[in-house]
């Protein structure tokens, strides 16, 4: 077959480490089918299926399924991630060695949602993680600093009465982790960074020397784009956790990631049933679409200011991710000699994001009605065509 790709631009299959599928538990929200198709739609070839399912990801019948299902549908290269705790709150380890074990080959162990927040226990995770040879991501978020958690706190939240989650609940959790991290000699990947704060600790760890250990990090395409000033509309679909925050913080993360600080991105791709957004604020969900909105809002953020250019935007969202995962020759976006993982995209193409039209069966996008550039044009996997011209083919 021949893809005509004048003018486009070829970057290795993106890889993304923090996608929420819904399946087993909330499939009016999303499936691994239709969470598929959406992230083949979005220049995607791996994703990281999180733990909080029903029932959760915390056992190897739970994340064979998923990594069957994955297979089945084919589209992309679903990776279960596996719960760190029984169940979310957990105060015991899950059987981490046999999820790694397991057909799925678990390398990804998180507690996304609720972080591991007794310092003993993280402590315990970062040694077995390590011991696995995999990486611990952790949603850092003192839950013991975070009242009612609605909004991001500030003047923004307070005007409108709405109480929140501080910068320091996050801060003080990263900077911890990574103290444990480089003590244990384990792999920490900070989820979803969304404060100016979080970034300059990133900075001031990883420009230490012989810290031991490693870590990581990712920010979400909506935390550079969107901000507390959101708050005014009142409207669910911008509630989500981490909360936005303040635009200094939006434009600190897109320094962090041009600087190399934030190693990547990653969608937290968050569907959420049509009940469970449309109500007041305080009884939404938390979450955002994000698998098909991912390339524009980088493109938008990053690239069109001339903070990264396109091998710019391979390395954060495909080689880095990769990295990070451990994904090795299997999984690496382009591997010489082997069959392609590759996205083909327009760079001049400007789109206008449709909830409605969108992948998923949910439609929670922050974005609608936003004209994106940068359109995916074809989505290749282990050199079949998965998506092309805004169609998926299973
Ligand atoms: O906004 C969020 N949604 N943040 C999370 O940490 C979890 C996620 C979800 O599962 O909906
Ligand atoms: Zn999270
Ligand atoms: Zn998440």
């Amino acid at each position: 077959e021949i893809v005509h790709a004048d003018g486009a631009i070829a970057l290795p299959g993106f890889v993304d480490l923090h996608t929420h599928l819904r399946e087993p538990g909330r499939e009016d929200a999303e499936t691994i089918e239709s969470g598929s198709v959406a992230a083949a739609l979005g220049g995607f070839t791996s994703v990281f299926a999180m733990a909080n399912t029903d029932p959760v990801a915390d056992n190897a019948v739970v994340v064979e399924h998923v990594w069957r299902r994955g297979r089945e549908v084919g589209l992309v290269d679903v990776h279960p991630v596996g719960a760190v705790t029984v169940g979310l709150k957990g105060e015991k380890l899950a059987e981490m060695g046999t999820m790694a074990k397991s057909s799925a080959g678990v390398r990804v162990f998180s507690d996304d949602g609720l972080c591991v927040h007794d310092p003993l226990l993280m402590r315990r995770a970062l040694e077995y993680t390590g011991a696995l040879g995999g990486v611990l991501a952790q949603h850092a978020e003192d839950p013991r600093l975070t009242v009612d958690a609605q909004a991001h706190e500030g003047p923004n939240a307070a005007r409108l009465g709405l109480t929140g989650w501080p910068a320091p609940a996050e801060e003080s959790i990263v900077a911890r982790d990574c103290l444990l991290a480089g003590h244990t000699g384990g792999s920490l990947h900070v989820c979803h960074v969304s404060t100016r704060g979080t970034a300059d600790i990133l900075r001031w760890w990883k420009s230490g020397e012989d810290r031991g250990g490693t870590v990581s990090a990712e920010v979400t395409p909506h935390h550079l784009l969107l901000t507390d000033e959101l708050l005014e509309t009142y409207d669910p679909v911008n509630k989500v956790n981490p909360p936005l925050r303040t635009d200094a913080d939006a434009q600190a993360l897109r320094q962090a990631l041009a600087d190399g600080t934030v190693d990547c991105v990653a969608t937290d791709h968050a569907p959420h049933a049509a009940q469970d957004k449309c109500c007041e604020w305080s009884a939404a969900r938390p979450g955002m679409l994000g698998l098909q909105t991912a390339l524009g809002v980088v493109a938008s953020t990053m690239v069109v200011p001339g903070l990264l250019d396109w091998r710019g935007v391979a390395r954060v969202m495909s080689e880095n991710p990769a990295r990070i995962a451990n994904l090795g020759d299997q999984g690496r976006p382009i591997a010489e000699g082997e069959p392609a993982n590759l996205v083909l995209v327009d760079p001049e193409h400007r789109w206008t994001v449709r909830g409605e039209e969108l992948a998923s069966i949910a439609a929670n996008t922050p974005f609608e009605g936003m004209e994106l550039p940068g359109r995916v044009l074809t989505t290749m996997l282990r050199g079949r065509i998965t998506a092309h011209e805004g169609k998926a083919r299973q």
